[in-house]
C-alpha cells in the first residue's frame, strides 16, 4: 500500500510530531509527512521538524480575523502539500465546523486522558481531584464536538500518590510518544487514498 501524506498541525513544544516523524522513519511506515505545521511562528517543535529535514510552515493565527479565514489559510496549505491526512499534535486550535467537513475522517487527535473522561484543558489536575488511579491517553478521529470521536487507541498509566500534575503529565506524555504512532499507522492503513480534490484528476 502506498505511504498516506499526512500533515502534522502544532502549536509549541512538538514532541508528538516527533515522535510520529521518527516512526515515519521507517520505511514500512504507512505514512510521509509532507508538512508540519504550526499556528504559532515560534513553535519549538518548527525548529525541531526543520532539523529533521521535515517541510514546515506556520500559519500564525493571531494574524487572522477570523477562524474561517484561519481555517480556509490552513486548508489552502494542506492542499498545496497534498495532504490526505492529519495528525494533531499539541494544535491549541479549535477548528471551525467546515474546516472538519472538508476533511472528514481524516483528522486525528490526541488527548491527555483517557476520554470520554476530561475533555478540554487541565486534564492532569483534574484527574488529580477526582482521586483517580489511572490517567492516560487517547488517540481519535476528530469531530465537530470537541476532544469527541471515535476513539482508535487508548494508553493507560498509573496515577502515584506523589503526583503533581506534571510529573502525571511527563508519565502520560511518555505514553503518547508510544500510542500515537502505533494508532495513527493502524487508522492510515485503513483509510482510502487521496481525500485531497487538489490531487484528483480533473473530470
Ligand atoms: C500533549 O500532551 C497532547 O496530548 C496535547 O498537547 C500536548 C502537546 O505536547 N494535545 P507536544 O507539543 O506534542 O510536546
Amino acid at each position: 500500500m502506498p505511504e498516506r501524506r499526512l500533515a502534522v498541525l502544532i502549536s509549541g513544544r512538538g514532541s508528538n510530531m516527533e515522535a510520529l516523524a521518527r516512526a515515519a522513519a521507517d520505511p514500512g511506515y504507512p505514512a510521509e509527512i509532507v508538512l508540519v505545521l504550526s499556528s504559532k511562528a515560534n513553535a519549538a517543535g518548527l525548529e525541531t521538524a526543520a532539523a529533521m529535514g521535515l517541510p514546515t510552515l506556520a500559519i500564525p493565527a493571531r494574524e487572522h480575523p477570523t477562524r474561517e479565514s484561519f481555517d480556509a489559510a490552513l486548508t489552502a496549505a494542506l492542499e498545496a502539500h497534498g495532504a490526505e491526512a492529519i495528525a494533531l499534535a499539541g494544535f491549541l486550535r479549535i477548528l471551525t465546523p467546515g474546516f472538519i467537513r472538508r476533511w472528514q475522517g481524516r483528522i486525528v487527535n490526541i488527548h491527555p486522558s483517557l476520554l470520554p473522561k476530561y475533555p478540554g484543558l487541565d486534564t492532569h489536575a483534574r484527574a488529580l481531584a477526582a482521586g483517580d488511579t489511572m490517567a492516560g491517553c487517547t488517540v481519535h478521529i476528530v469531530t465537530e464536538t470537541l476532544d469527541d470521536g471515535p476513539v482508535l487507541a487508548r494508553a493507560q498509566v498509573p496515577v502515584l500518590p506523589a503526583d503533581t500534575p506534571e510529573t502525571l503529565a511527563a508519565r502520560v506524555l511518555a505514553a503518547e510518544h508510544r500510542l500515537y504512532p502505533h494508532a495513527l499507522a493502524d487508522f492510515l492503513r485503513t483509510l482510502p487514498p487521496s481525500g485531497n480534490p487538489g490531487a484528483a484528476p480533473m473530470r
